[in-house]
């Protein structure tokens, strides 16, 4: 029932776009999972964005029929479900070339079903689909990316038609526990190491990977398809100077210099995870290795969060604004 929709669906696509029997042939139907979110965001907004936008049909999930709506505005195909909808989930990889899951990175079920569903794919056209997953098989090649700290506010269409959750995790959370405090924070002396990667890099890695694949080239995939992305390093320490500057000079700490989180901060604001304590050190080689060029480095990850505290309140005046005392600003 579903597969029969989806192709109803690609027969409505070539009517209305006038695309012929030919050139549809030639469409590669990619699936993204977790497009509303931040990555899957960015790796949808380059897809659609780039040169060759024309070549790839996209199907996304979104649980929010709002949001699935405004998808189709851009031209993109959404089916209303969640990653608990297996039997769906299946079908669509079954219609598919490429997915992408930028959701659950431990949703085993969902994962189960994408596999499935792509040796059917398999099965029917002796084709090698892709699967692109992002961390956390002989008949699909499988790629796994590993961004590392994530940072920068993601930007264009679909952030500012609300589809999409334009903010990282741990940074933002940093900053927002750094201003409850009035004094920017950090783990035990920040001395520990984390790598760092742009958003629109980690999008450019998601596409240079699915490029390759589909070209044909012989890329790394199943064991030896592992990709980090990162682009440089930086300590907790130079994030927390950093954030103690912008901060002091915002008004918004009455020092720059930062101080440890104490137990008590750390229950509040991190559910009693010292994570953000701990090292993380990668090289991406093989991403390098494939094409894949990061431009932003960690001076830009730096300088990235003043931004983020002027989004966060942005974020604040329009929710005092539009219904008072209802906290923090919504993503995602
Ligand atoms: C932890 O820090 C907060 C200030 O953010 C302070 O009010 C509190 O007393 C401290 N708790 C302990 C156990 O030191």
């Amino acid at each position: 029932m579903l597969s029969y929709f989806v192709s109803g669906y690609q027969t409505v696509l070539s009517w209305v776009f006038g695309i012929s029997e030919q050139q549809d042939s030639q469409l590669v139907k990619v699936f993204i999972v977790g497009a509303t979110g931040y990555v899957g965001g960015a790796v949808l907004a380059l897809l659609l964005a780039g040169e060759n936008a024309k070549r790839f049909e996209v199907t996304v999930l979104s649980r929010s029929a709002d949001k699935a709506r405004a998808f189709e505005s851009f031209g993109v195909k959404a089916i209303v479900g969640s990653l608990d909808d297996l039997v769906t989930l299946e079908a669509i990889a079954a219609e598919s070339d490429v997915v992408i899951e930028c959701a659950d990175a431990d949703h085993i079920a969902s994962t189960k079903a994408f596999l499935a569903g792509l040796r059917r794919k398999h099965e029917v056209m002796g084709t090698a689909p892709i699967l692109v997953h992002t961390s956390g098989t002989g008949y699909v090649k499988t790629f796994i990316v590993l961004p590392s700290t994530i940072y920068g506010l993601a930007s264009g269409p679909l952030v500012d038609a609300g589809i999409v959750n334009p903010r990282s995790m741990q940074i933002p959370a940093l900053i927002e526990a750094s201003m409850d405090r009035r004094q920017a924070g950090m783990v035990g002396e920040g001395r520990n190491f984390h790598p760092n990667v742009h958003i629109d890099d980690v999008a450019r890695l998601y596409c240079t990977i699915i490029e390759r694949a589909l070209a044909g080239d012989d890329i790394g995939h199943g064991r030896e398809g592992f990709y980090f992305g990162e682009n440089g390093e930086h300590t907790m320490l130079d994030i927390a100077q950093a954030m103690g500057a912008d901060l002091e000079a915002m008004g918004l700490a009455d020092t720059a210099d930062p101080s440890t989180f104490n137990k008590t901060e750390l229950d509040k604001y991190f559910g009693g995870s010292d994570s953000l304590g701990t090292n993380v050190r990668c090289r991406a080689e093989r991403s390098r290795g494939i094409g894949w060029k990061p431009v932003k480095t960690s001076e830009d990850m730096l300088a990235s969060i003043k931004p983020e505290i002027e989004h966060i309140i942005a974020g604040r005046k329009l929710n005092s604004g539009a219904c008072s005392g209802t906290g923090s600003p919504r993503s995602g």
